[in-house]
This record gives structure tokens, C-alpha cells and sequence, in this order.
């Protein structure tokens, strides 16, 4: 965290309650998780309310009133310094400037409070105090602090739990989007598990970027967000067509957006032995492999090269590393290419410094991606997909029939393929490589507004592949979107 946001950058740490009790064989058990927050100065603050505990508050409100039973604390009714005016004056024969003091309200409010029975007057000798009731601060809440005791568990039985080990509570989640954000902030969990911070950010009018890199995290999470979209679209329809849209205090938060796309951005999953990759590599680059050196992997011309293993980006780790074998080699004075799949920034940022003012040497990246020209080294075939769009009867009934023929993921049949060693995968119907589908009658060209959406809640459940819409106007064009899977999504855009 420090090296992400900048020890400076550091404001407090929380403590979460998360369960209510755990049995630790021989020390007290473990119920909270640390949350450390981290924000820049000039950042968005919004304080957030809490349940208060009651038994731990009865300790401080510890007076009785007699005619009710209610429990109170006192609370002083002056405070220091003299005043002129109305806070001033004396009050039953008090003067509170005998003892440098003054009322903190005017005496006509300590007249109205003690009307309502709210000062407590002293048996024997003192002042009087203003009564605050336990039951009234218990049902006003208060400002939550750095101790987090009140956010219930995910209930076993609660349709939220998503059977994911580590998933967080949404009302966790909430304080921490609600107190830190406002609505149409952008919101990024680049660990989104089974999409609870994308969820709660939906829900709360924020945008938001959710990154795994499990496939099944990004399925979890599309899947999670398609439903709770869906909810809001209808909440907002029946609200329309209830001429509802005006501003109420119970009134859903206008979601930021209804659609969102999945996007594809690195390749860390790469089936291939290391030995496999630098041979292709070494391939792809024109490099001389040379088999006898214990660190370099081949060369080119007068460039010795290392590949980094490609199941991650190019890290300072790795870098640190070549430093220390190039120390060790103080008679080696060829430049250096590092080839990798993916740079870390930092990792960019130290190789600038190294080189700087270096005379031998000197650090060269290739990246197999992107490189302008060393890239394209992975070759992703896309999903493809057969569909067609026909209008279909006339005026007020006419119908926008869309039909799916075939879907095609190559991903897919390589991950099964995988699976399957030396026999190749077969699947013998293109609906079970699809997860959902999601249709757009009137697509704008930029956002996908769902009109339709075919997401099977059930594991077995299939998609239909064949739909039917009330028909959008002459010359509109539809977009389909199907999601595979693996999280892997195809727009088509159709002409009906
Ligand atoms: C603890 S879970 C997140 C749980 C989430 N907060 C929730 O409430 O559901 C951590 C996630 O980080 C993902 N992950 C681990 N290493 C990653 C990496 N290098 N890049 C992206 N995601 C990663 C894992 O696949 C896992 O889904």
C-alpha cells in the first residue's frame, strides 16, 4: 500500500469487526480484519452514520429519572469564559460569572428545557446539568469512528453469499464507498473477486472498473452486475411510468450506467512451459539461443538477452535481479535486451535510471505484446458469432425476432482442450459456451442499453437463442452481446 499510494499518503487504520465470536484454542479469538486507509489531501469526505451499543453505552448513562425509568447522563450546562448578553445572565438565582463561566444556551432554552423535565437538578449541592437520554442517543446513532462493531456478517442463508472465501460484506463495503466517494465518482477494485465493490458502487451511482485475474472472478462478477443492472432498469421503468421521476428522500440512486463491457488485457494465463516460451521467443525475436549460460537466454548481435518468464509483467524484482548477475560478470560489456509479457510502470522507471549515464551495459525492453515492432506475439483469436435480426408483422404488433445460429470460442476449445490432454473437446451445442446474452433494440453506437437480457440464473440452465422484442422503429440497429464462459464478450450489430 505504501509503495502503491505513497506512505505520505497514509490517514488511519480501521478495525472491522466481522464476526462475532471465534473459538482460538489457547488465545483470545480472531473476529476483526485491519482495513488501512489511504487517501490524498483535499480528498472527498463524507462522514457516516453507526448504530451505537447500547450495553456499552448504559456504563456512561448511568442516572435514572425517577418518574420514567429512563436512563441519562449530565452533561454541563456552562462552559468557560465570561459573556456579555443573554448566556450571561443569571438564571434561578445562578450566576454563572461567579465562577468565570456562562450558559451555553440562552437562559430563555435553559427556561424551555426545564419546562420538559431535561435539567437535572442536584440533590445537595452543585449545578444543574442538562439530561441526555440513553434512549434517545441510541436512536440517533452516531459518527462511526475507527472501531467498526456494527455491520452485520453475510448470513449463510443470505442470497448475497456467493460461496466465495473471502467475500466482503456489502454494508462494508458501503461505508467505505459511501464515506470516500460521491455519486458519479469512478470506483476501482482491481482484486474484484466476486464483485461486491462493483456491486455496491452500482447500487450507489458510481462508475466503476473491477479487474481479476481469475476468469471465473470476471464470470462471477459480470454475472452479479447484469442482475443488479437489471433491477435498476426496472425500477427505473415502473418509476417512469409512474411520472415518479421527481426527487424523494426514499428514492433510488440514479444509476451512473446500465451496461458495462468486459475487456481482455493481459495473457499471464499462458499454458507454456518456460523452456517452451523462450524457444518461441527466442523465434520471434531472431535471437541465438544460447543453452550454456546459466541466466542469459540467447543473443543478438551484440545484444545478450533475457527473457523473463511470461507468466507476469516485467517487475523492478526481476530487474534487481539482472543487476546483481551483471555485478557478478564485471568483464561484460555488451548492452542488455530484457524480453517480457507486460511491463510494470515502475519497472519502465527503473530501467531510465540505470541507463542514465551508463557507458556498458545498457538496458534495452522488448514487450511481446504490444512493441511496435517486436509485438503481436500472442495472437488472440476472438470469439465469432452467427446471428441474424428479422422484423416480423406489421404497425403496433410488429416484433423484432433476433436468432443466434452459432457461437465460436476458440478460447474455449484451447482451455478444454487442456483439460482433455491428447483428445480433443468437443461441444456438441454453442449455448454451452455461453454465459448470457444481452440485446440493445435501438443501439446509439456508444452505450449498450440492455432491452433484453438472457441470463440463466441455474449452472444447467441454458440461453434460449432465439428472441423476441416489441419491433424499434424503422432503420434502427440492434447490437447483440454475447458473453462466453470464460468472461469473453462479442458485440454484432444487426440490421433487422
Ligand atoms: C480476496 S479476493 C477478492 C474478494 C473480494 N473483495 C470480494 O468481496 O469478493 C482476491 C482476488 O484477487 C485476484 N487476484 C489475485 N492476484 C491477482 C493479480 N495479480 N491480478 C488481478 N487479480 C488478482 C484473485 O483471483 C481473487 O479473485
Amino acid at each position: 500500500m505504501d509503495e502503491v499510494f505513497g506512505p505520505d499518503n497514509f490517514v488511519n487504520e480501521i478495525v472491522w469487526q466481522r464476526v462475532s465470536a471465534h473459538s482460538d484454542a489457547g488465545r483470545f479469538g480472531i473476529i476483526h480484519d485491519t482495513i488501512y486507509y489511504y487517501g490524498p489531501a483535499g480528498r472527498t469526505w463524507n462522514p457516516q452514520r453507526t448504530e451505537l451499543n447500547q450495553k456499552y453505552l448504559e456504563q456512561f448513562f448511568d442516572q435514572v429519572e425517577e418518574s420514567s425509568g429512563r436512563k441519562y447522563s449530565r452533561s454541563d450546562l456552562m462552559a468557560s469564559g465570561l459573556r456579555n448578553g443573554e448566556t450571561g445572565k443569571s438564571w434561578r438565582g445562578i450566576n454563572p460569572g461567579e465562577r468565570g463561566n456562562h450558559w451555553k444556551v440562552a437562559v430563555s432554552t435553559l427556561e424551555q428545557w426545564d419546562a420538559e423535565g431535561r435539567i437535572h437538578w442536584p440533590k445537595t449541592a452543585g449545578v444543574p446539568r442538562l439530561k441526555r437520554y440513553l434512549d434517545e442517543a441510541v436512536a440517533q446513532g452516531g459518527t462511526a469512528q475507527d472501531i467498526w462493531t456494527d455491520l452485520r456478517p453475510i448470513h449463510n442463508q443470505s442470497q448475497e453469499l456467493l460461496g466465495y472465501p473471502t467475500q466482503k460484506p456489502e454494508n462494508l463495503i458501503e461505508r467505505i464507498i459511501a464515506s470516500s466517494t460521491n455519486p458519479g465518482d469512478l470506483v476501482l477494485d482491481c482484486f474484484i473477486g466476486s464483485g461486491t465493490t462493483a456491486a455496491v458502487a452500482q447500487k450507489l451511482g458510481r462508475r466503476w472498473i473491477g479487474c481479476d485475474i481469475n476468469k471465473g472472478a470476471i464470470q462471477t462478477t459480470a454475472k452479479r452486475l447484469q442482475g443488479v443492472m437489471r433491477e435498476q432498469a426496472q425500477a427505473l421503468a415502473a418509476a417512469n411510468s409512474q411520472g415518479e421521476l421527481v426527487a424523494r428522500d426514499d428514492a433510488p440512486t440514479a444509476p451512473c450506467q446500465l451496461s458495462f463491457s468486459t475487456w481482455r488485457v493481459n495473457d499471464y494465463d499462458l499454458h507454456i512451459q518456460h523452456n517452451e516460451a523462450v524457444e518461441l521467443a527466442c523465434q520471434h525475436l531472431g535471437l541465438t539461443r544460447t543453452r550454456t549460460d546459466p541466466y542469459f537466454d540467447g543473443t543478438r548481435a551484440s545484444l545478450l538477452a533475457k527473457i523473463i518468464p511470461l507468466n507476469h509483467p516485467l517487475t523492478p524484482l526481476d530487474l534487481e535481479a539482472l543487476r546483481t548477475e551483471l555485478k557478478n560478470r564485471p568483464e561484460e560489456e555488451r548492452d542488455i535486451l530484457v524480453v517480457s509479457l507486460g511491463q510494470e510502470h515502475k519497472a519502465r522507471e527503473w530501467v531510465a535510471q540505470y541507463n542514465h549515464n551508463r557507458p556498458v551495459n545498457k538496458i534495452h525492453l522488448t514487450e511481446l505484446r504490444t512493441d511496435r515492432k517486436a509485438g503481436g506475439f500472442i495472437k488472440h483469436e476472438p470469439m465469432s458469432v452467427q446471428a441474424h435480426a428479422r422484423r416480423e408483422g406489421q404497425g403496433a404488433d410488429a416484433r423484432l425476432v433476433v436468432q443466434i445460429d452459432d457461437v465460436v470460442s476458440p478460447s474455449i476449445i484451447a482451455r478444454l482442450d487442456l483439460q482433455e490432454g491428447i483428445f480433443r473437446a468437443s461441444i456438441p451445442d454453442w449455448r454451452a459456451v455461453v454465459d448470457c446474452v444481452l440485446i440493445d433494440a435501438q443501439h446509439d453506437g456508444e452505450v449498450f442499453n440492455v432491452a433484453l437480457a438472457d441470463v440463466p440464473t441455474r449452472k444447467q440452465d441454458l440461453v434460449a437463442g432465439r428472441y423476441e422484442l416489441p419491433a424499434p422503429p424503422t432503420g434502427a440497429t440492434v447490437a447483440l452481446k454475447i458473453i462466453d464462459m470464460l468472461g469473453e464478450e462479442c458485440v454484432l450489430r444487426l440490421q433487422p
